[in-house]
């Protein structure tokens, strides 16, 4: 039996400010196997990024403990790279640097940055940008430097908060197949926060739906559809792929009118 990567027992998080607070994630536990693609949907506000900042290391659970790869989590580490909603590039720094930022600080020869540099700038079509500035970029290019800039650190467990929400259609869907291809040669464990639930069908192995406020993981199953090896446009059009989008397009919308349905398996 695989160890889980990462435990959430019995977690939950509350927003304090001044008088204020914000119920964000109710008690949760929930174990992540390495080499999962975990998908998780809800409603806006739900608490979906909350959850994702908790895994990080960014936020301290109110209550409970998070173990990544058995020891609690204490603060960031290059294990978990994160990339978050709104891309946070360095505003100083070129594409490529951005890249290089994270081997850089973990020490990792130039020679190796560089080639990593240029593996992830070619993997997201960001070569011929490579000494632009993030201002010179749109938003889904920047979306996709901020991709490769986590990549670059070669993480464990990759976090993702709607990695490819700003991407033009034909871009999501190369995107979409480039993420299975990294997930695949890589090894590396994802959780991905998408507000598509065709991706989260497509990309994930698992797939979480969220409550409304404060987030409740209210399902959670596996996917299996039969050739998801191909490309995406060919698998989504396939019976198994549209009979699990349905399954879970009825648990979200559930889930945004607050009717709790039970864990189970997908249909797939
Ligand atoms: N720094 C903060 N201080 C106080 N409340 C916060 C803070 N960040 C988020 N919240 C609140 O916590 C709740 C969950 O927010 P979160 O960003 O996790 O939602 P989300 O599911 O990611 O939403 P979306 O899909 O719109 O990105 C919201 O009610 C939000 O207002
Ligand atoms: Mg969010």
């Amino acid at each position: 039996m695989n160890q889980p990567v990462l435990s959430l027992q019995n977690v939950s998080f509350e927003y304090t400010n001044g008088t204020k607070n914000t119920r964000a994630l109710a008690p949760t536990s929930l174990d992540i196997i390495q080499g999962e693609f975990v998908c998780l949907v809800g409603p806006s506000g739900c608490g979906k990024t909350t959850l994702l900042r908790l895994l990080a290391g960014l936020l301290e659970p109110t209550c409970g403990t998070i173990l990544c790869e058995g020891q609690p989590i204490v603060g960031t580490h290059w294990k978990r790279g994160l990339s978050f909603q709104q891309p946070q590039l360095f505003p100083w720094l070129t594409v490529r640097q951005n890249i290089e930022f994270g081997p850089r600080v973990l020490g990792i020869p130039q020679k190796e940055r560089e080639h990593r540099a240029q593996h992830f700038l070619t993997m997201v079509r960001l070569e011929e940008f490579q000494n632009a500035y993030p201002y010179e970029l749109s938003g889904g290019m920047q979306q996709r430097a901020a991709l490769a800039r986590a990549l670059a650190n070669e993480p464990h467990i990759l976090l993702l908060d709607e990695p490819l929400g700003a991407l033009d259609a034909l871009t999501r869907e190369h995107m979409q197949d480039e993420l299975k291809m990294i997930w695949k040669k890589t090894g590396v464990t994802i959780i991905l926060v998408t507000h598509s639930v065709d991706e989260a069908v497509y990309l994930g192995t698992r797939v979480l739906v969220s409550s409304s406020r404060p987030a409740t993981i209210i399902f959670d199953g596996s996917i299996h559809l039969p050739g998801n090896d191909g490309q995406a446009r060919m698998v989504k059009s396939t019976p198994e792929f549209l009979d699990a989008r349905e399954h879970i397009l009825s648990l979200v919308w559930e889930s945004s009118n607050n009717t709790v349905s039970q864990k189970g398996e997908s249909p797939v």
